[in-house]
């Protein structure tokens, strides 16, 4: 079964706190919008998906334990509450977006007449807890869609290697995950040869969550250090690496795990495919392209020290950014749960939406 990152029923809600694993498994309450914060700011729960979900679901446990006299006053807590949980994180679009579809929504419960207090913050609940059956599904479609396009161009008796970056996976998200999900999906066709999974300085998602996902999971999988990519595609067959994303902006460009980007570089001199997964929620059709996505920086703590053991010397200074944003012109395709699309053709999915 896979690993369940996010625990709901409604009043409650539990995390399971990644900075611990795979040392630890502890489940974490999260009672409110305040500790939704926290969890989210210090990486308990990481991942653009599952920092969105948990956001609006630590404000629909606040809303069902509170009650309200009015409904101007539940539009305010919405929309002053989600404007601060989208500040724990700036990188990932996910919580962003959530944030504005809630509070559209809530505006609409707001004007309508006809339904009292209650029902508006029932409404609330409902379309907030919708959001985890469709994260797991359209996850699951991120994963066929995925495995088919990159078993388009392999003899039908083959297997694939596929190299990820970071934790994309079931950890990331409600469940399967995006770029795990498309492994998963290529494991549960039996066409998977082999999975690898980069370390991930400096928060080691990749050795931390991604390996223990594949452990978990008895997928085939090896890790390698973040230095070893080029040396593991000049030496190896390597199918074509899959990624997952913070934020896709309009013309392709990809925010995601720092190191995405030289690994993408690696990938166009080696002629491996490069995918980025990602549900249609990560890509920001308000952002040109990836110049004016803001970067998270995390504290050189991160850097300088395992657990509480220093291993950079005392005094050097630190540059850690969370994140790097791929050219469009270095990744081969985009998959979502919607089908797969070149980076250059996101922006006719605007055009046809309109
Ligand atoms: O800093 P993190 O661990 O939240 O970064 C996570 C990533 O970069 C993931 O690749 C991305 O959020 C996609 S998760 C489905």
């Amino acid at each position: 079964m896979a690993l369940e990152a996010i625990k709901y029923k409604k009043g409650k809600l539990e995390i399971l706190d990644q900075t611990l694993l795979p040392a630890i498994t502890r489940y974490v309450p999260v009672q409110g919008v305040e500790d939704g914060w926290k969890v989210i700011n210090k990486m308990q729960v990481r991942g653009a998906p599952a920092i969105a979900i948990v956001g609006c679901l630590s404000l629909a446990v606040e809303l069902a334990r509170e009650s309200y006299l009015d409904k101007s006053t539940v539009r305010r807590e919405v929309e002053g509450k989600m404007n601060y949980l989208v500040s724990a994180r700036p990188t990932a679009v996910n919580i962003k977006i959530a944030a504005e579809d809630l509070i559209k929504e809530t505006n609409k419960y707001y004007k309508n007449d006809d339904i009292s207090v209650d029902e508006m913050v029932q409404s609330i609940l409902k379309f907030i807890e919708g959001m985890l059956e469709k994260d797991l599904n359209d996850n699951k479609c991120i994963g066929k869609f995925g495995a088919d396009e990159i078993l388009k161009n392999i003899p039908e008796d083959s297997l694939v290697r596929i190299l990820t970056h970071c934790n994309a996976g079931s950890l990331a998200t409600t469940g399967y995950g995006t770029a795990l999900g498309v492994i998963r999906s290529l494991h549960n066709q039996r066409r998977l040869e082999r999975a690898y999974c980069t370390e991930t300085r400096p928060y080691n998602q990749g050795a931390r969550l991604t390996a223990f996902e594949l452990v978990h999971e008895s997928i085939p999988g090896t890790l390698i250090c973040d230095d070893m990519v080029a040396a593991l595609m000049k030496s190896r067959t390597i199918s074509a690496v899959v990624v997952g994303a913070d934020r896709v902006a309009a013309n392709g460009d990809t925010a995601n795990k720092i190191g995405t980007y030289q690994i993408a570089i690696l990938a166009k001199y080696h002629d491996v495919p490069f995918y980025v997964a990602a549900p249609m929620t990560s890509i920001d059709f308000d952002m040109s392209n990836g110049d004016s996505i803001p970067i998270e920086e995390r504290p050189e703590r991160e850097m300088t020290h395992l657990n509480d053991q220093r291993i950079a010397a005392a005094g050097i200074q630190c540059w850690n950014p969370a994140f790097d944003v791929t050219p469009a012109h270095l990744i081969s395709g985009i998959i979502t749960e919607t089908g797969v699309f070149k980076p250059e053709s996101l922006k006719d999915l605007v055009s046809s939406s309109n």
